[in-house]
């Protein structure tokens, strides 16, 4: 079913809790694909029913971001989680979730803020706000649908490892599971940004994947210095690719990491043309 409303997916939760069954929620800004249907399936595999949340969060978009065109398929989205299984599609509109007006700013509106050492790194350092957003909406998400647990993609690592600290800071009583990043099958780690890119681009954006695959094969091979890792990135970055950052981090806390082992992640972002990528890699196993 197809709710727009906070009042609504409250009755609803508060009907399946009766019951006793769990409740599994995927938050989304839809432009569903593949990479969205693992989360989702995982969630029907794992919980009594599952809820998947499809809002464009203005909120933790930066001005001069893509917010005003990002993809927005609604009708497609609700077909694809409903035959997936989906028992709530969760559509709020930006009134619904913040009230009218020009109350989306932080003079009018609680923040969940995450703290500083989490996000003045890796994505944070070029979108400022950023993180504020993307855990101010997900509170308010929990707090309407109270999952028991809460299926977030590694993808986008850096956003599953805040989201991680608030909820245990937070004493949030929802299980977070990460879920494993899913490729096409050229390697490109999907992304509903992936739209944005024309042929040629699209040819480019296999620079992330190449970087990351061949540093994991460097580190298997013995080199273990993250500065000499990062130097072969080297080799196949071209004058159409714009590198943004390539870091080597712990995968519980983001601390720098001089030298690599199991629990580094390398986390890389490229724009390409006007597109912003970003990729990661565990170097466990
Ligand atoms: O990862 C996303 O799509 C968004 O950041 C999220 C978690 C749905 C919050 O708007």
């Amino acid at each position: 079913m197809l709710l727009h409303t906070i009042a609504e997916v409250r009755e609803q939760i508060r009907i399946w809790k009766k019951q006793g069954l769990t409740v599994g929620l995927v938050p989304t800004m839809g432009a569903l694909h593949e990479g969205h249907l693992s989360l989702i399936k995982k969630s029907v595999e794992k919980c009594d029913k599952t809820v998947v949340s499809v809002f464009v969060n203005p909120i933790q978009f930066c001005p001069g971001e893509d917010f005003e065109k990002y993809p927005r398929t609604l009708d497609a989205d609700r077909e694809m989680a409903e035959s997936a299984g989906v028992d709530i599609v969760f559509a709020p509109s930006a009134a619904e979730m913040y009230g009218e007006g020009h109350i989306m700013s932080n003079d009018f509106l609680t923040y969940v803020i995450p703290p500083f050492f989490y996000v003045n790194k890796l994505c944070g350092k070029s979108r400022t706000g950023h993180f504020d957003g993307v855990c101010t909406v997900v509170n308010k998400l929990f707090n309407i649908v109270q999952p028991d647990f809460a299926f977030f993609g590694e993808k986008d690592r850096q956003q599953l490892i805040i989201i991680k600290k608030m909820v245990k800071d937070l004493s949030i009583p929802t299980e977070i599971i990460p879920c494993p990043i899913v490729r096409e099958a050229d390697g490109l780690a999907m992304s509903s940004r992936n739209k944005y890119l024309n042929e040629q681009e699209r040819k480019d954006a296999l620079v992330l994947k190449n970087i990351l695959f061949n540093i994991k094969s460097c580190y298997n091979s013995g080199i273990k210095d993250t500065e000499a890792l990062a130097e072969t990135a080297f080799n196949f970055l071209k004058s159409c690719h714009s590198l943004e950052y390539l870091e080597f981090r712990d995968k519980n806390d983001l601390e720098l990491k001089k030298t690599a082992d199991k629990d580094t992640i390398v986390f890389i972002a490229v724009k390409i043309g006007n597109v912003r990528l970003i990729d990661n890699i565990s170097l466990e196993n």
